[in-house]
């Protein structure tokens, strides 16, 4: 299968400037070659277009940037519908996890019990109501199960995207109390930095697979931030949190992944080479892409 790299330059879902340039530094960090070396085929579609911050409208909604944010939604959505329409795999590069709305939103026309693998510190299920910061990367998971304001739950279409049972939180540490509510109500699958301590990754792993081969899904996407790690392997990021998931478990999960042939399509996002240090950031991204891909020495 041929690979498709979508980049996503916003950074308009939450505070910091420079997330935008995550699609360049991960290529920077040599996604294409890396890939290429595996045996795949890929083609770079460069990237979405996005209004430049300094030139946004200024909307008053309780949601940051609320317009730009759907609008370079909407055009991934079309993007990666596309793509997989054409039968090559979306692997979509951020830019802040608002981009999760838009890649969801085209993944659900072709999919209709797609599951999710939700790699991150946070879980991004909060609404306006809920979020403590009203930056939209908080919310990308509740607006793709229907919840929150219309014009993102209906981006791009009618439907729902996902069903919450059909989603797999991994490394988890800070929830806010909405979030927490809003996961016990739906009964959303959480593996929690307690789970990976007590258990390992492999057991957890090998349950979270489980889990979405026995809810029957017809493709699996993973989202991963690159929070979900320990802000020692993943310095670049906007909002770290000590105590997460560290570089060779994170291996293990992407070459279990790989294994389970359950990934139809993944998104990398939160990178920001700003607040980096010498590109690590991206190039563990590129690891770990390298990883989920099929990379194995033997
Ligand atoms: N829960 C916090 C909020 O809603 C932080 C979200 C961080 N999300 C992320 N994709 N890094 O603002
Ligand atoms: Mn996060
Ligand atoms: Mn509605
Ligand atoms: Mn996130």
């Amino acid at each position: 299968m041929q690979i498709s790299i979508i980049g996503v330059p916003l950074d308009l879902g939450q505070n910091r400037r420079g997330v935008d340039m995550g699609p360049s530094a991960i290529r920077y960090a040599g996604v294409v070659g890396r890939l290429e070396a595996i045996g795949y085929r890929v083609l770079d579609e460069g990237d979405i277009r996005v209004d430049a911050a300094e030139n946004r409208d200024h909307d008053d909604s309780k949601l940051k940037n609320l317009n730009e944010v759907i609008k370079a939604n909407k055009a991934l959505a079309q993007k990666v519908s596309e793509v997989v329409k054409d039968g090559r795999f979306p692997l979509v590069l951020g830019g802040d996890h608002s981009i999760a709305i838009g890649t969801l939103a085209g993944l659900a026309d072709h999919y209709s019990n797609l599951g999710a693998i939700w790699y991150d510190a946070h879980a991004d299920l909060n609404t306006a109501e809920t979020s403590p910061s009203g930056n939209i990367h908080g919310m990308p998971l509740a607006v793709s199960i229907g919840m929150g304001d219309d014009r993102l739950v209906h981006l791009h279409s009618a439907k729902v995207k996902l069903k919450p049972e059909n989603i797999v939180i991994i490394g988890a540490r800070s929830v806010d109390p909405g979030e927490r509510q809003l996961i016990r109500e739906k009964g959303i699958k959480v593996f929690t930095m307690h789970e990976i301590d007590r258990y390992g990754m492999t057991a957890v792993m090998e349950e979270a697979i489980a889990y979405l081969q026995l809810r029957s899904v017809d493709g699996v996407h993973l989202s991963l931030d690159l929070d979900g790690l320990d802000p020692l392997y993943t310095p670049g990021v906007g909002t770290p949190v000590p105590g997460g998931i560290s570089y060779r478990e994170s291996h293990l999960a992407m070459e279990m992944l790989e294994d389970s042939g359950l990934i139809t399509s993944a998104e990398f996002v939160e990178v920001n080479p700003i607040l980096d240090e010498k590109n690590k950031t991206a190039d563990v991204a590129v690891g770990l892409m390298g990883s989920l891909f099929g990379e194995k020495l033997i």
